[in-house]
């Protein structure tokens, strides 16, 4: 069991009262973990806010071989913690190994980024005269995170911000402290300043206090849809810039034309991998009438051999979900559907995995348009089928939902599918893959109620952790007025 500690300026600091962070698969305390007190968050926002302008003068393409180092690091202790990570959280452990090397993708990318992060050169209204824009960084970014990736969703936010010059104070999900300090500690390790990265603990309190704090300029959160537009609200009042990603409800299109077997794996990675536990999980298929049956079957038979248990042993395909109130919402859902008169594919969990929050992968056919499991984001194991008779319905089904994050189509058919990537209401389509393994280079993000319009990952991230300065240099040795000198007439 592990004391864990909040670290400001690099010190442990523990002033306030510890809460229980419990293993999903046996309801072992894995650490106890200090709650930030008020005068703990203070002193992390004045310390980054110290830190942040020595941080911001050091060359960008110094501050990328930092981070570079710091990949290194996570390369290095990758397997440790994967371990972690699935003991604290219950990702299975291939998936949290992934989840460390997206971190380290993103470390990689910050190191070449640094010797880029361009502006641009525009030429002058007026002769003798340069205009130029560079980037710089906002000051102190508040970033609040989640436990469903532990590591690689809190690398997109603090790794590129730290690259841009900003300094982060960071809160972790309650749920995955442990996991998170060993991304605090492979940063600093690799040589952030230990002010420009501090790491508070606590629940939705303590993040509340981060995001509204005086001198947080801006913050970047993942998470519920209900808490992004708390925190768009305290942002909006504050005049503070917001990255939100929030929910999804992703849509798989299968195609009459569709490679079922092709179909059929990607609908139980998308839908099963990570226990459904993603933003991008497909939480809805919508298939071809002419096809369902036998597509149906597919995807239950292979659901049923999928192997859930013990994330740590290497032969589970599926683990427990995060907490006691998930596997409730689960099976609630589940119970809803049978009682609306729902067919349900599912099977019974083995006894010998009581003590933990195990459901089933389950797929729940002909789901009517507007019920809840065709609507609303579970997070968890389940699968909403809707069958459809032509594209125009598939498409009006997989838009008629309040999120707009990830989405795919299964189809041989080009131009069916080019037609279906403009037509979705999604940031992310996939062609012939499944809605979940988006890459730490390219942009991810959402439409609708998924967000507020910025993009993580990439070189998309780095617009929203810089802002943009204009600079005029005139060496015109005379006074020069912009739109009234260089008119002839
Ligand atoms: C999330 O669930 O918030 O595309 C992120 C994916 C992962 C990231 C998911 N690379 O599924």
């Amino acid at each position: 069991m592990i004391d864990l500690d909040n670290f400001i300026d690099g010190l442990a600091r523990s002033g306030g009262a510890r809460f229980d962070d419990r293993s999903p698969t046996d309801g072992s305390v894995v650490a106890r973990v200090a709650e930030a007190t008020r005068s703990e968050l203070d002193d992390a926002v004045a310390i980054a806010r110290r830190a942040q302008s020595a941080w911001a003068e050091r060359p960008a393409p110094e501050r990328g071989e930092i981070l570079l180092r710091c990949g290194k690091i996570l390369e290095e202790r990758r397997d440790a913690i994967a371990q972690l990570m699935a003991r604290e959280m219950g990702k299975c452990l291939r998936e949290a190994r992934g989840d460390v090397q997206e971190a380290i993708d993103t470390c990689l990318y910050a190191a070449g980024e640094g010797r880029r992060l361009f502006g641009r050169t525009v030429p002058s209204e007026l002769p003798s005269k340069w205009a130029l824009t560079m980037p710089r960084p906002l000051g102190v970014v508040a970033a609040v995170t989640p436990w469903n990736f532990p590591i690689a969703v809190p690398s997109w936010k603090i790794v590129p911000a730290l690259l841009a010059g900003n300094a982060v104070v960071w809160k972790p999900a309650e749920e995955a402290p442990a996991t998170g300090h060993e991304l605090w500690r492979a940063l600093v390790d690799g040589g952030v300043p230990a002010g420009a990265l501090g790491i508070v603990h606590g629940g939705a309190e303590v993040g509340r206090a981060l995001v509204a704090h005086a001198g947080v300029d801006a913050i970047t959160f993942t998470g519920s849809t209900a808490a992004g537009r708390e925190i768009a609200e305290v942002a909006g009042r504050g005049l503070k810039r917001v990255s939100l990603e929030l929910g999804g409800k992703n849509p798989c299109i299968v195609h009459a034309d569709a490679d079922l077997a092709l179909a059929a794996d990607g609908l139980v990675w998308g839908a099963f991998g990570t226990a459904g536990q993603r933003c991008t999980a497909t939480s809805r298929l919508i298939v071809h009438r002419s096809i369902a049956d036998e597509l149906i079957a597919r995807v239950a038979e292979r659901a049923s051999r999928l192997r859930l248990g013990d994330p740590l042993d290497e032969r589970t395909d599926v683990g427990p979900l995060i907490d006691a109130a998930a596997k409730a919402r689960l099976e609630s859902a589940i119970a809803g559907a049978r009682s609306d008169g729902l067919a349900v594919k599912s099977r019974a969990v083995d006894a010998s995995l009581a003590a933990g929050n195990f459901v089933a992968p389950s797929l729940v056919l002909d789901v009517p348009r507007d019920h809840a499991l065709a609507q609303r984001e579970l997070f968890g194991p389940l699968l909403a089928v809707l069958r459809y008779d032509d594209l125009d319905e598939a498409i009006a089904i997989a838009n008629e939902i309040e999120l707009g994050l990830s989405s795919s189509i299964y189809t041989r058919d080009v131009g069916l599918a080019c037609r279906a990537v403009e037509r979705i209401q999604a940031g992310i389509t996939y062609v012939n893959s499944p809605t979940i393994g988006a890459e730490a280079h390219l942009p991810f993000g959402g439409v609708k109620a998924t967000g507020n319009g910025h993009r993580e990952g990439g070189w998309a991230a780095y617009e929203f952790f810089c802002e943009t300065k204009t600079v005029y240099l005139d060496f015109s040795g005379r006074l020069q007025r912009a739109q009234l000198d260089n008119r002839t007439e």
